[in-house]
């Protein structure tokens, strides 16, 4: 059994840089952190393998760039069979599912990114895909159009999404398995800078992926990312090695504060604190000062700021923390008896784009 047709390519997944590629673990041994996520996926395999069965339909949820994408692919390793990725937004008819579905052999996965957009008729669709394996085809359009039932194989579909508020509870119910993925700690994200650093031939020392990985906002992608710009750094710069004096020099230079908070972070707390006071704001409010959508700012933008201590949610809405203030450079205002108030930084250049 070593079918193992990856039919993935970056052009299905356009975010996907082709670099990201390379450094993405291929089996589950390789994948850091995430402990219980992958104690969970172990034993599902195990036992899959065992009753010479598909694995259970299986959710990955959580903040973007964690490693959703990347446990559906080495899944399929994993279980050895091919893999047929797909994403929520690209799937406009049933049909275009259709092919897919009835080609699938048993065992193989379906991966559908991004599941939170599909539409109410594609989810109606999957519904008996995932529960009997079959699929129900329409032979014309209209009301009094006959339908042909065909089987697929036995599947498994794997899901992913940022936004598992917005999935239905019939999906959500659908699936045997659903696995929140959360922030790495520095520990673990220290692991992976030096994982890719390895594979990218690029020296350095422990210390030096260490103070990279507190700058990388919890998230492997953005740990890459950044390990990418200071290797160029260290490279021209220095003499290629990465250690903590090379990687302060290049994250002052890329501007990259100590949290490695991304513009969206940093536009959340400074509206919060300058249009709203320091708060508290309700989610409304300042999803329209910040013309972005409420949910995405919910579930994809403040449980990094709240474990980091930036953000706090109260019963009257969101409020600025002492530590947001400090980052952005504002000074905090005297809010009361046993407040020591501001310290006298300038303000984040960020306010001013
Ligand atoms: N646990 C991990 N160990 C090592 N590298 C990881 C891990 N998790 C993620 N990565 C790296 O981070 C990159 C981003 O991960 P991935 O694309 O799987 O995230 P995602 O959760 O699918 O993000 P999105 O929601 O944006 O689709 C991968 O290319 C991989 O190199
Ligand atoms: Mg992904």
């Amino acid at each position: 059994m070593t079918r193992r047709t990856e039919i993935t390519t970056p052009e299905i997944l356009p975010h996907e840089a082709r670099s990201e590629f390379s450094l993405r673990p291929r089996r589950l041994e390789d994948f850091i952190g995430q402990r219980k996520v992958k104690q969970g996926l172990q034993i599902a395999i195990e036992a899959a393998t065992a009753r010479v069965e598909p694995l259970d339909h299986i959710l990955f949820h959580g903040p973007p760039g964690l490693g959703k994408t990347t446990l559906a692919m080495l899944l399929a390793r994993e279980m050895s069979t091919n893999i047929v990725t797909t994403s929520g937004p690209v799937l406009e008819k049933a049909a275009d599912l259709v092919a897919a579905l009835t080609n699938l052999q048993r065992g193989d996965i379906l991966f559908i990114d991004e599941i939170h957009r599909l539409r109410p008729v594609i989810e109606e669709f999957l519904y008996p895909a995932m529960e009997d394996y079959r699929v129900e085809v329409r032979l014309a359009e209209g009301p009094r159009a006959q339908t042909m039932t065909m089987s697929v194989e036995p599947f498994t579909l794997v899901g992913a999404t940022t936004r598992f508020g917005l999935l239905t509870a019939p999906m959500r119910a659908r699936f045997g398995i659903t696995e929140r993925l959360d922030f790495y700690p520095a520990g673990d994200l220290a692991r992976i800078i030096t994982r890719s650093a390895e594979l990218m031939g690029v020296p350095t020392t422990p210390e030096g992926a260490r103070e990279l990985a507190g700058r990388a906002r919890g998230t492997p992608r953005v740990a890459n990312r950044l390990l990418r710009r200071v290797r160029d750094f260290a490279q021209v710069r220095a003499d290629g090695v990465l250690d903590v004096p090379v990687v302060q020099q290049a994250l002052e230079i890329l501007d990259v504060d100590e949290y490695g908070l991304d513009s969206m972070d940093t536009r959340i707390l400074s509206t919060i604190i300058v249009k709203f006071e320091g708060g508290p704001v309700g989610l409304n409010s300042l999803a329209v000062a910040l013309g972005e959508d409420a949910g995405t700012i919910e579930e994809v933008y403040e449980p990094f700021l709240i474990q980091e201590g930036f953000l706090m949610r109260g019963p009257r809405g969101r409020v600025a923390t002492r530590k947001a203030y400090r980052i952005l450079g504002i000074p905090v205002p005297d809010r009361g008896p046993g407040d020591p108030g501001g310290d006298p930084i300038p303000p984040h250049p960020s306010l001013f784009n």
